[in-house]
C-alpha cells in the first residue's frame, strides 16, 4: 500500500487523521486542496511531504485548460508558492518543488511540460521507496538480534511513500531474521506515535510498546532500550538535525544513559544550505491542537499556550546518521555529501 499515489488527475492519498479508527483515502484533484491537507496533517512527515509537493503540481499541470508553455510554468511556480507556505521546517517539500519546477523548464510545449512534469514526480516517489529499503539495510546493521529501540513519532509507510526511515530499518530488521521490540512514544500533541506508529508495526506484527513522552527518562533508567532511532526533518550542514518536538529531549537522556541515538533519513532531508540547526525554521502551530484532546477541551479556556511542531537536536548528540548512502557521524556529513 502507498501511502499517496498519483491516480488520473488526482492525488489519493491516506487521511492520517483518521487513523487508527479508519482507514480511508481521500481524492486531492487541486494543488490548493493539497495544500489544504498539508495544512491540516492529513498527510505528513517530512518525505511524503516532499511527494506530495511534487504532486500537487503535478495535479496543476494536468488539470490546467492553458494552451501556452509560459503560462502553464507561470501556474505551476504560483502553486508551488501556495504549497510552499504550508510547512516550512520539513527540507523535502522544498526539494519536491523545485525538482519539479526545474524539470518543467526544460519542456517546450504545454503538453511536452505536462508529461515532463509527471515522469518527473512519479521518479521522485519511486525515489523514496528505493531509498527507504537501502536506508533500512544500513539501519538494520545497528539493530542487534533482540534489541529494543525506542522511537518518536511515525517514521513509517505513512511518513513516506512506502516502508520508511526510522521504521524502515526496524522492518528490515525484521526481515533479516533479528527479534525487535519497539517502544514508542505517544508524541503529543498529534499522538502521531500511539495512533500511527502503533498502527503501523501491528500491522506488521512488530512488538510495540507505546509510552508517554515523560516516560523516556524513565524507562533508560531501567534499562529497557537499547538504542534510540529517529527520523529528521532537515538536517543542517553541521549535523544538527529537526525533528519532531520531544526529540532533543530523548537525545539529551540518551546521552545520560549512555544509550546510542540515530537519526535516520534520505539525503534529500540533508540541507547542505542551512548551515546550523539554529538556522531552521520552527514551525508553530494552532494552540487548539494543545488544548483541546479528542474534542475535550484540556487547558482552561484563556491560558497561553505554545505549540512548536519541532526542536532541534544538536550533532553532538548524534551518534550517526543513517542514509540511503551509508551510514555517517554528524562531524563527517560536509565530506560525506561531496562524496569524499
Ligand atoms: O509533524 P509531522 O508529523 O509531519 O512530523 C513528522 C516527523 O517529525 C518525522 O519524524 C519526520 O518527518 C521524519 S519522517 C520519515
Amino acid at each position: 500500500m502507498r501511502t499517496l499515489e498519483l491516480r488520473g488527475k488526482s492525488v489519493v492519498l491516506v487521511d492520517q487523521t483518521l487513523l487508527p479508527g479508519k482507514l480511508k483515502f481521500i481524492k486531492c484533484n487541486s494543488a490548493n486542496s493539497i495544500a489544504r491537507v498539508i495544512r491540516e496533517m492529513r498527510i505528513r512527515g517530512a518525505p511524503a511531504l516532499g511527494v506530495a509537493a511534487a504532486m500537487a503540481l503535478a495535479v496543476a499541470a494536468l488539470n490546467s485548460g492553458t494552451k501556452s508553455g509560459r503560462a502553464l510554468l507561470h501556474e505551476l511556480r504560483r502553486a508551488a508558492d501556495k504549497i510552499r507556505r504550508t510547512r516550512p521546517t520539513g527540507a523535502n517539500l522544498f526539494v519536491g518543488l523545485n525538482r519539479v519546477l526545474k524539470a518543467a523548464l526544460k519542456a517546450g510545449d504545454v503538453e511536452e511540460m505536462k508529461w515532463v512534469v509527471v515522469r518527473e514526480v512519479r521518479r521522485i516517489a519511486d525515489e523514496d521507496v528505493r531509498a527507504n529499503k537501502r536506508m533500512g539495510r544500513h539501519g538494520a546493521r545497528l539493530i542487534k538480534n533482540g534489541a529494543t529501540v525506542l522511537t518518536h513519532c511515525n517514521t513509517g509507510a505513512l511518513a513516506c511513500v512506502d516502508y520508511g526511515t526510522a521504521l524502515g530499518a526496524i522492518r528490515a530488521a525484521r526481515e533479516r531474521g533479528k527479534r525487535v521490540r519497539v517502544i514508542v512514544t505517544e508524541t503529543r500533541p498529534l499522538c502521531q506515535g500511539a495512533r500511527l506508529t502503533a498502527w503501523e508495526l501491528k500491522r506488521e506484527r512488530i512488538p510495540v510498546t507505546v509510552i508517554t513522552d515523560g516516560a523516556v527518562g524513565h524507562a533508560m533508567e531501567r534499562g529497557l532500550i537499547d538504542l534510540v532511532m529517529v527520523g529528521a526533518d532537515r538536517i543542517a550542514a553541521n549535523g544538527d538535525a529537526a525533528n519532531k518536538i520531544g526529540t532533543y529531549t530523548i537525545a539529551v537522556l540518551a546521552k545520560e544513559h549512555r544509550v546510542p541515538f540515530y537519526v535516520v533519513a534520505p539525503t534529500t532531508t540533508i540541507d547542505m544550505g542551512t548551515p546550523t540547526g539554529e538556522k531552521i525554521p520552527i514551525e508553530y502551530r494552532a494552540s487548539r491542537e494543545v488544548e483541546f484532546m479528542g474534542g475535550k477541551r484540556l487547558v482552561p479556556k484563556g491560558v497561553k499556550v505554545l505549540n512548536p511542531a519541532f526542536d532541534i537536536t544538536p550533532a553532538r548528540l548524534i551518534t550517526a546518521i543513517v542514509t540511503e548512502r551509508g551510514v555517517v557521524k554528524p562531524s563527517e556529513l560536509k565530506e560525506f555529501m561531496l562524496g569524499r
